[in-house]
């Protein structure tokens, strides 16, 4: 009989409810094993909710995951990891992009376990709103290359730096992504207008239910609102799951927008 530890049967368990209900994640947990000490790290040991990718890790929504937190909570060097580990480009692009024009990642993402689900992805990308201009770039040297073919056709078929940044970043959700993908993204809303934002949730919707999956970095209140997903806030204590209404940057719009004279009237007094 093949001995099992009690965390692989919870995870075959897992896999049996999940194939039961359609709910079947591509990247089922994110988890630092007990082997990558913190000498291994580089800067991302001194942050809270990197150890908490300790014992039994994180479990990723079948569908959209969001982290929230403060600047310097640690979303980028998580998101950045978990795309690292699942084999994408640290500085965006998909699997198959392989620019490198920094060299500041830490090396949290060669030690990151990913549990997969069941299912294969068909297509990955990780998109940082301040990397598309890095990704642009790339995708005009290949399609110079001799016998390159129609890199740009997957985009829309132009040049990415002829379009905004905003622009740029929802052709290469419209165009580029598709069904049964994993997709890392990092503050997207950093370059998109609130209605873009809104365009950009209801292509999350559809590729969701074509079966792709998302880990998505933000503050965008409206991004968040996306039904079902999972949110965990980054903070000094690690990782924590929060209600829509409890992630801070719902709560502090909501409060602002409630009443936006009192609200500013109250910050700019003088003490
Ligand atoms: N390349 C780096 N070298 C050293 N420290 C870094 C680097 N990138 C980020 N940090 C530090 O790691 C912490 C988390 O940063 P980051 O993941 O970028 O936060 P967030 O994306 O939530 O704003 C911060 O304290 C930040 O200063
Ligand atoms: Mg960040």
């Amino acid at each position: 009989m093949v001995h099992r530890s009690a965390r692989e049967r919870r995870e075959i368990l897992r896999g049996i409810r999940e194939r039961a209900s359609g709910s079947e994640p591509l990247v089922r947990t994110v988890r630092l094993p007990d082997g990558a000490g913190d000498d291994l790290l580089g800067y991302a040991a001194a942050v809270p909710a990197v150890q908490a990718l300790r014992g039994d890790g994180l479990d990723l929504h079948p569908e959209v995951t969001f982290l929230v937190g403060e600047n310097g909570s640690g979303k980028s060097t998580l998101v950045e990891a978990i795309a690292v580990a699942a084999g994408l480009n640290p500085e965006g692009g998909s699997s198959q992009m392989r620019m490198s024009t920094r060299v500041s990642h830490a090396p949290l993402g060669d030690h990151l376990q990913l549990v997969r689900g069941g299912r294969r992805p068909r297509t990955d990308f990780f998109l940082r709103a301040e990397s598309v201009f890095t990704v642009a770039t790339e995708l005009d040297r290949i399609a110079e290359e001799p016998y390159a073919g129609d890199v740009l056709g997957p985009y829309g078929g132009v040049s990415l730096h002829e379009l905004s940044h905003g622009e740029s970043f929802l052709a290469i959700a419209g165009n580029r992504f598709g069904g049964d993908g994993f997709y890392v993204l990092d503050e997207p809303e950093a370059a998109l207008s609130a209605q873009n934002q809104l365009t950009l949730l209801r292509r999350i919707h559809q590729l969701v239910r074509e079966g792709s999956q998302f880990v998505i970095a933000t503050h965008s209140p409206l991004l968040l609102a996306y039904p079902g997903a999972r949110i965990l806030g980054c903070d000094e204590d690690g990782l924590r799951e929060l209600a829509y209404d409890d992630a801070p940057a719902v709560a502090l719009t909501r409060s602002f927008l409630a009443a936006p004279e009192r609200f500013v009237d109250r910050l700019l007094a003088d003490d």
